[in-house]
């Protein structure tokens, strides 16, 4: 994977989201808070706008007191985490083979032309990014996108348009909290 390196000074985090690390932290035995990287990184990214730089993820390594690499190494394989800048809704598509089955490369491609994006790309207000994903575990119910912490399902171009509006419209949840 080729990462391009974008820079962000590292988020100042707010009194919740440190007593929550401190939290999620002290469920695990001394010694082995590595184990609670994931939720960490959810934490700080969220506080971050949505994205990981490689100053943030440092400071990620230095709260759970291990290595940049074992950060970097976790960020780089979740598509989840965001590496480069997102828009405040970032379209997730489902690609594998289930919702593809049932035409999620239809919907890629909508979208791509709708947004007038490619797969990887931000609008240019900033209002959207598109990914695809890997099974979201909603095989049944394709082809599908996440969203922030929503799932739309049997996605057809006319619901595309009608998230799109409603995320215009602020009716959506976001990705962003910043
Ligand atoms: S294959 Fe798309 S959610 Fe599982």
């Amino acid at each position: 994977m080729k990462i391009e390196i974008t820079e962000q000074k590292r988020p100042v985090l707010s009194e919740e989201a440190k007593a929550e690390i401190q939290r999620v932290i002290k469920q695990y035995p001394e010694g082995r808070q590595k184990s609670a990287i994931l939720r960490v990184m959810h934490i700080v990214e969220e506080e971050a706008g949505g994205w990981l730089s490689p100053d943030t993820m440092d400071m990620i390594a230095e709260i759970l007191s291990i290595e940049p690499i074992e950060v970097y190494e976790v960020a780089t394989f979740y598509t989840m985490f965001n590496l480069q800048p997102v828009g405040k809704y970032v379209f997730e598509v489902c690609r594998t083979g289930p919702c593809m089955l049932v035409g999620s490369d239809n919907i890629i491609t909508y979208l791509e032309n709708k947004l007038n994006i490619k797969v990887g790309e931000t609008t240019t207000d900033g209002m959207f990014t598109l990914k695809t994903a890997e099974c979201l575990g909603a095989c049944g119910y394709g082809p599908m996108l996440q969203c922030g912490e929503e799932y739309h399902e049997y996605l057809t171009p006319e619901k595309v348009d009608e998230l799109i509006e409603a995320c215009r419209r602020g009716e959506i949840k976001g990705n962003k909290v910043v």
